[in-house]
């Protein structure tokens, strides 16, 4: 009895582990292919992109230590997103929430809205865990 507790437990918790890395790795890849280019590989602001930019690129490492040791998601995500919130005037980033909108229609009338943020979510996820 305690020891099929304990493998449900256990199972369980491998459960979350496995599903936590994959979303890691799912945002880790996004951010190669969409960010690595201006803000560099490691997220410290050194893509091969930022020295071609009239503007400073900013490392992404340091966002939660900036904002006293907790990571800024809501305001990160914004800033992904871009269509809301603090950059919806523009600026010399990329504007993800368009370009990361999906074209699926098909699973109900919010169905391509809610994808696009599922995407921004898991981009900012790995932000978070890349936070030094
Ligand atoms: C074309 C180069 C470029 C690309 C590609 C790019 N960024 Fe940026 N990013 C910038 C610049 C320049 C800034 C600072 C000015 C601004 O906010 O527009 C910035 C700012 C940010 C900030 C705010 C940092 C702070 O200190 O407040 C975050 C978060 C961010 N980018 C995340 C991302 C993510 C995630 C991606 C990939 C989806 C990405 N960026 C792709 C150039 C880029």
């Amino acid at each position: 009895m305690l020891r099929k507790t304990i493998l449900a437990a256990s199972a369980a918790i491998l459960g979350t582990f496995s599903a936590a890395t994959a979303e890691d790795l799912a945002g880790k890849e996004e951010f190669m292919v969409a960010c690595a280019v201006c803000h560099g590989e490691s997220a410290k602001g050194d893509g091969p992109f930022a020295s071609m930019m009239n503007v400073e690129v900013p490392g992404l490492t340091g966002l939660a230590a900036a904002n006293d040791g907790v990571f800024p998601f809501l305001k990160a995500f914004e800033i992904v997103d871009g269509r809301t919130g603090v950059r919806a005037h523009g600026g010399p980033m990329p504007i993800w929430g368009n370009r990361f909108k999906s074209d699926v229609e098909s699973l109900g009338p919010y169905s391509s809205e809610i994808i696009t943020r599922g995407r921004i979510a898991v981009l900012v996820d790995y932000l978070q865990s890349i936070q030094e």
